[in-house]
């Protein structure tokens, strides 16, 4: 005796009805880079279809997205003037403060979600601000700045904020001082179990946040480690989190699959830039159908135990679901 699990694969329409999951449209967020200007749409070499883009063509961005159906954007900010501390980052007219308010009065209906973080803003390059002696982000001074980072962007009516410097208390900071400003409808998805991975290169290429010195592996965390990934989402979790994340993706679909079993609360992929670009290269070599593979590699995400998938992918994604 042997089971012939081929039976249900036969036919077409019983290979879908046995289907165990299905990716959706409505798991997808999808990331916009912001820089100040007019009518700028910079392509990015390593990323290919991925824009810095002026709020004027956000707008015209976010109209498409809608068209294909997706609801839900995470905004990245490249400001004009970068210094030690970050300050456009805490301005309430700096670049994702002007872009968010923009996307909200045009498009209520788009749910919007911002990174916070330091990186983008800094002249360092680094997630914080620098302890002089020990030469990297000094932890404690940063989270009240992250805190101050948190209000700017709810006072600009963001629907949800993404902390996603891995520094230890960030959550309990970020919940604090959005309660105490009126803020406690406002939900945190925190980037909880963030890896220090060199899947990030593009980005840096995109959001112009490489660190100009050293390398961001005394805050995110050693790629080896699959204990302390799961209790560095569940400390977020403890801190009021409301939803945790795994990034990258691919290289850590076992750390998706152990968090979703230790945690009850919703959970999210970043499907990281590098990812992004291996694909697009490997099509432009003609190795594979892009599609297919793009597609496949989803699924996993989701299969893996991924309830939101953040993605550049997701237009190209959307237009085939
Ligand atoms: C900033 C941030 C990074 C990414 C998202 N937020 C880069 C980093 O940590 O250097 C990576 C996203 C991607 O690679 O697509 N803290
Ligand atoms: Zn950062």
């Amino acid at each position: 005796m042997f089971k012939r699990f081929r039976r249900l694969r036969i036919n077409p329409v019983l290979r879908d009805l046995v289907q165990e999951i299905r990716l959706d449209i409505n798991d997808f967020i999808y990331p916009l880079f912001v820089r100040n200007g007019e009518g700028v749409k910079n392509e990015i070499a390593s990323m290919p279809g991925v824009y810095q883009m002026s709020i004027d063509e956000i707008l015209k961005e976010c109209e498409e997205l809608k068209s294909l159906g997706l609801k839900a954007v995470i905004l990245f900010g490249i400001p004009d003037t970068k210094d030690s501390v970050g300050s456009e980052a805490l301005c309430e007219h700096g670049i994702i403060a002007r872009a968010v308010r923009a996307i909200k009065e045009t498009h209520p209906d788009m749910f919007v979600v911002t990174d916070l973080c330091f990186c983008e803003y800094t002249d360092h390059g680094h997630c914080g601000v620098l302890d002089p002696k020990l030469q990297t982000v000094d932890n404690d001074s940063t989270l009240t700045l992250l805190a101050e980072q948190a209000i700017v962007h709810a006072k600009a009516g963001a629907d949800m904020i993404a902390p996603s410097g891995m520094m230890d208390g960030m959550i309990t900071a970020i919940r604090a001082r959005l309660d105490e400003a009126g803020f406690s409808h406002i939900p945190i998805m925190s980037y909880s179990t963030k890896f220090a991975s060199s899947y990030y290169g593009p980005f840096r290429d995109v959001a112009e946040s490489a660190p100009s010195f050293g390398d961001r592996r005394s805050y995110q965390m050693n790629p080896a480690n699959r204990r302390e990934a799961i209790l560095e989402s569940i400390e977020d979790e403890t801190e009021g989190a409301d939803i945790l994340m795994v990034k990258p993706a691919l290289a850590y679909l076992d750390i998706v699959r152990d968090i979703r079993e230790a945690s009850m609360l919703p959970l999210a992929v970043y499907n990281v830039s590098g990812e992004y670009s291996m694909l697009k290269m490997a099509a432009r070599a003609g190795v594979i159908d892009y599609e297919r593979v793009m597609m496949e590699t989803l699924l996993g995400f989701k299969r893996a135990g991924a309830d939101i998938i953040i993605t550049y992918h997701a237009k190209e994604a959307a237009k085939l679901l």
